[in-house]
């Protein structure tokens, strides 16, 4: 998704934008650009594609200017090209954007009555058109940006410039996160705290509404009936060390095999096996509270969706008096659903920037539903929107596709059950053997991760030439098989299609013939003969069949890996290790650009 980074103070403001939205690369773009200013002079350079096509210009055209505004752009209105690149600039004004402006059609129109004329196909450049267009009349930024503002209609987050104005950049945000850093005689802006990093850890989050000048000398905000607010400024802790790749090829790779350690993280001081406890700070449910609950909706896109589903399985086991409906965001939005008495709504998502998933959020607090949040990025508009919630402390996930983040939003998602089950009378021997495996989790992932790496690349480097692929399961296996299907298809490009196993023969199995490959999850359970014979079936139709199980007993399939574990319930998180390695090195091996795979965005914050 797009990135935004702005500074002014002292230093050199193009090394600083440039390290800024190299930190924020990770979200996916495809064109870039940076704006600096020294006595009314200004730099402006923009590249179609990588960030690094910026760092060759600057080399070319180094200046030491000490106020300016960078973007990444994730093409919306317009293809990507220099000519659509941010920082868009219009008469004096530079503007940078993300999110999108409904009504830019109808500005574009009034602004063209008043002689202004547009090279490019965004709606960006007609809203730095209407801030220029206010700005001539009395040269007051702050209060031009404010003015424009309430005239338009959309989402953004966006950082201002003016050409003849070297000391102040402002910054306002509705629906796009923006997040203001605040140094000594130095102010830092960026769309996402990870590009502060190194900078400062004193942060100002800007809610929906405001809009701040921010000038060498601080911060002022207004609301949006234009009103003094008193910035809060927080402390944050970004670890460096997540941003770093600590000697693995991709952060894919390093984030699969930050595991063991990440979830630690996620269980620490809430699962204490030598005392049998549980414990989560942070719902603000009281035991009666959640002793009420009846029914759950959990609402999430993506990946952060069949982290749901998967958690869904294993609550409705232990939790029997809650239906539990996991549903996706950009569906239950424009769904007319209904909210049952005693229903909570549990928002799951990565980076807590999700537009789909905020949407729902601000629906069902509406209608005055209790929302908890699930989130991992720290501070992030879903974190803040919520009744109360769950981070899941996983550390910052820098790849596109998520792989720790999933994990712990399973057992993050589990543990909720559980404590809400032990409200409701769940008896604690019947908690220990969840805590116990738990427990053990972290461990048992860092035995596949130790045991099966050189396995299952070797069977990526067999199977990479596949175009199509089938993933199935039974019962929790089928969101599993969902969740394989998405990273391998996100990271590969291959075609992969996640399918309950039971519904094969309902349709889908007519498509199965050479082209195919089939990833089969099995258990060692009352399942294990109904795999098999989906199994038979898929490989009677010349199907290439490699099952993933915790099974001693004989299989007949193309391929068997095989994860030993002394776990029974959490065995599918040891299965998804296998597809997670299996998927990144798929697409190693065909050369993707595997941290950011085309056309995806870390944080999807447009609709
Ligand atoms: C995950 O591999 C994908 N990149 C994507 O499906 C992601 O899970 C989804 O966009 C939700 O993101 P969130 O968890 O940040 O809300």
């Amino acid at each position: 998704m797009c990135g935004i980074v702005g500074y002014v103070g002292s230093k050199n403001a193009q090394s600083i934008l440039l390290e800024g939205l190299h930190r924020l690369e990770y979200r996916g773009y495809d064109s870039a650009g940076i704006v600096t200013f020294q006595d009314g002079d200004a730099c402006l350079l923009r590249v179609k594609g990588k960030v690094a096509g910026l760092d060759s210009l600057v080399n070319d055209s180094h200046r030491d200017d000490s106020i300016g505004i960078g973007h990444t752009r994730w093409a919306t209105h317009g293809e990507p090209s220099e000519r659509n690149a941010h920082p868009h600039n219009v008469g004096d004004i530079f503007l940078v954007h993300n999110g999108i402006i409904e009504n830019y059609k109808d500005l574009k129109s009034v602004l063209e009555t008043r002689g202004y004329s547009f090279v490019s196909e965004t709606d960006t450049e007609v809203l730095t058109a209407l801030v220029d267009s206010i700005y001539q009349q009395d040269k007051n930024l702050f209060a031009a940006v404010s003015e424009a503002l309430h005239m338009v209609v959309g989402a953004y987050g966006i950082a201002v410039v003016a050409k003849d104005n070297m000391d102040e950049v402002v910054v306002a945000r509705s629906g796009s996160p923006l997040v203001i850093g605040v140094g000594e005689d130095e102010t830092f802006i960026a769309s996402d705290p990870s590009a502060l990093v190194g900078n400062t850890d004193q942060v100002i989050f800007l809610k929906d509404g405001e809009v701040a000048k921010c000038t060498r000398d601080g911060v002022t905000v207004k609301d949006s009936a234009d009103q003094a607010v008193e910035p809060i400024v927080e402390t944050i802790e970004m670890d460096i060390q997540a941003m770093q790749k600590k000697g693995f090829d991709h952060f894919l790779v390093k984030e699969i095999f930050d595991q063991p350690e990440s979830l630690s993280a996620t269980l620490a001081g809430r699962v204490v096996k030598d005392q049998d406890l549980l414990r989560l700070g942070g719902l603000n449910m009281s035991e009666e509270e959640l002793r009420a609950v009846k029914h759950i909706f959990i609402v999430a896109c993506g990946t952060a969706s069949y982290a749901s589903m998967i958690a869904s399985y294993y609550i409705e086991r232990f939790a029997d008096d809650v239906v539990i409906d996991t549903v996706v965001a950009s569906e239950l939005r424009y769904r007319s659903f209904n909210v049952p008495e005693n229903s909570l709504a549990i928002f799951v998502s990565q980076s807590g920037e999700t537009a789909d998933t905020i949407a729902c959020l601000k629906e069902m607090k509406q209608r005055g539903v209790r929302c908890l949040g699930v989130v991992n990025a720290v501070g992030s508009t879903i974190a803040r929107e919520v009744d109360g919630g769950i981070y899941i402390h996983a550390g910052a996930e820098i790849s596109v596709a998520s792989t720790k983040g999933f994990t712990s939003q399973v057992v993050a998602l589990v543990l909720f059950g559980l404590v809400m089950a032990q409200a409701k009378g769940m008896s604690i021997e019947d908690v220990r053997p969840y805590i116990d495996e738990l427990d053990a989790l972290p461990e048992e992932i860092a035995a596949v991760l130790d045991t099966k790496n050189e396995e299952v690349k070797q069977l990526a480097a067999d199977y990479s030439h596949y175009e199509h692929a089938f993933y199935i399961g039974r019962d929790v296996l089928y969101p599993l098989a969902l969740e394989g299907a998405l990273k391998l298809k996100e990271t590969s490009y291959i075609h992969v299609e996640g399918q309950p196993a039971g519904e094969l023969k309902h349709g889908s199995i007519a498509l199965i013939d050479d082209r195919f490959f089939e990833v089969a999850f099995v258990m060692d359970n009352e399942l294990f003969e109904k795999s098999m014979s989906n199994i038979i079936e898929v490989q009677a139709r010349g199907g290439h069949v490699i099952v993933v199980t915790n099974s001693s007993r004989e299989i007949e399939a193309e391929r068997v890996v095989r994860i030993e574990s002394r776990l029974k319930m959490f065995t599918p998180l040891l299965f998804n290790i296998v597809s997670q390695l299996f998927a990144y090195y798929v697409a190693v091996n065909k050369g993707n650009d595997v941290d950011q795979p085309r056309n995806l965005a870390k944080s999807v914050t447009v609709e």
